[in-house]
């Protein structure tokens, strides 16, 4: 603890009250401000919270300037090299790194909750053909609290673990489920005998008629690119399942919440708006037309997938995943005019001064969904993986704030600008302006 303050002082009163500051293990300290009102009378106003911090966590670190990305202190570059994704799953939910035999126990739990029940693949039957798949995930992941409900109990920390791991093992039967729904395909069951990312993959592309090989490939591709999206501090779906969450709902519930506000093209859909945008440039040929529309202040246009709201140096994530991108695109001996496109614009750009001077970088999601094209992913499906690998992060920051002693509802206060106060009208005397 400490004792430094900050003297706030309204010059309309002349009254000053001291505020604590409180300091953070890295990054910028914080002024508790919660006797603000009580003191003052104001409230304070933050749109989009650019300048508040909306809890105290010790999952994920993040340095925007400088690039880096902190899970339980690992820096991600190490996560994403040396480890798997069930180990990085471990860690987020369980704060350490696993001894063998813990790991083992856990991906063995992980595995049988893989399963579904019967009647939670009877609701793919009522979604049409071309349902959204985030639609489907959304709703069905929901739709698990009507299956795990009177046994919760989520004061209950072994409870707790217990949910994490089934939403974990969960999430990948539900896209697999969606994909297979989408594609008109039999549902293919999970098999113990793959990794997690081993079987998703056998999930999506295996058919009963044929035998299916996992690519090696593929898979470790795969999993490398859900640590990457596992946790990313407080975004717009993490705080959204906090907020769910905090009011005390069904987990699953408030994961539901996490997929809904992940799936708007601001936030997890931008992988999707990269491929839209190849196919839009269409061929190499107008690649510098459309960097020249990119520049252009007065036109809306801008590459997909480059720049970041947090990195402003560089995305640490992207230069993980731009050579695992490099070494799919090589190993699977992709020939796609799109993929050529894609690495002709990366090129093009990272040498144009105007983006070297803003430092616009392509970003996670720019790769990502070269990854996903290269392994004959539809685009529509991108966000669904980015939720997959997203999911520990949401059930790990739930897991947190339920522990949290300082936890009570969230319940943000607004500034009110509308019509004051003012006497009902009766219908025969409204119209008159
Ligand atoms: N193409 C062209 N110019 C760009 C781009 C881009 N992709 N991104 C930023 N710029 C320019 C801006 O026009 C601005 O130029 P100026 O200084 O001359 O006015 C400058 O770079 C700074 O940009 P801002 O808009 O201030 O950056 P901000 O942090 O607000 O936006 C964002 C970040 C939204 C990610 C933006 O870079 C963008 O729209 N990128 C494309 C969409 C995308 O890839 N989103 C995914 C982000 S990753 C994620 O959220 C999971």
């Amino acid at each position: 603890m400490t004792n430094k303050t900050v003297t706030i002082t309204d010059n309309v009163t002349g009254k000053s009250a001291d505020f604590t500051i409180r300091d953070s293990v890295h990054g910028p300290s914080v002024v508790e401000i919660g006797s603000l009102y009580k003191e003052f009378g104001y409230f304070t106003y933050d749109p989009a919270f650019t300048s508040t911090a909306s809890c105290q966590s010790k999952i994920t670190f993040i340095d925007g300037e400088k690039g880096i990305l902190l899970h339980r202190g690992y820096p991600i570059a190490q996560l994403a090299e040396r480890s798997s994704f069930l180990e990085v799953v471990y860690l987020l939910i369980h704060r350490v790194l696993p001894m063998k035999e813990s790991l083992e126990d856990f991906k063995r739990n992980i595995s049988k909750h893989m399963l579904l029940n019967q009647g939670i693949l009877n609701f793919f039957n009522g979604f049409h053909y071309d349902a959204h798949p985030m639609a489907m995930l959304t709703a069905v992941v929901g739709s698990l609290s009507a299956f795990y409900h009177d046994r919760i109990d989520i004061s209950d920390a072994f409870h707790r673990e217990q949910i994490a791991s089934r939403i974990v093992a969960k999430m990948v039967s539900i896209a697999a489920a969606a994909f297979k729904h989408m594609m008109g395909h039999p549902i293919v069951y999970p098999d113990s005998k793959l990794s997690y990312s081993g079987n998703l993959l056998n999930m999506m592309f295996s058919m009963p008629t044929e035998p299916y090989e996992i690519n090696p490939v593929a898979e470790k591709a795969l999993d490398q690119l859900f640590i990457l999206h596992a946790d990313h501090e407080q975004n717009a779906s993490t705080s959204t399942v906090r907020m769910a969450g905090s009011t005390g709902t069904n987990p699953f519930a408030a994961i539901a919440a996490g997929c809904a506000a992940l799936w708007g093209p601001a936030h997890g859909g931008a992988n999707e708006a990269v491929i839209n945008m190849l196919d839009e440039i269409g061929s190499v040929d107008n690649i510098a037309k459309y960097v020249e529309k990119a520049k252009n202040k007065d036109d809306p246009f801008r590459l997909m997938g480059f720049g970041h709201r947090v990195y402003k140096s560089y995305d640490p994530r992207a230069v993980i995943i731009r050579k695992t991108c490099h070494d799919v695109l090589e190993a699977l001996g992709v020939d796609d005019p799109k993929l050529e496109l894609a690495m002709r614009l990366e090129e093009i750009a990272l040498q144009d001064e105007y983006f070297i001077e803003r430092n616009l970088y392509p970003n996670v999601d720019f790769y990502s969904g070269l990854i996903y094209k290269a392994l004959n992913i539809p685009s529509s499906f991108f966000t669904v993986l980015f939720a997959i690998g997203r999911a520990p992060g949401w059930i790990a920051q739930w897991m947190e704030m339920i522990a949290d002693p300082d936890q009570r509802i969230a319940r943000p206060r607004q500034t009110y600008r509308g019509p004051e106060m003012r006497d009902y009208v009766e219908e025969f005397q409204r119209g008159s302006k």
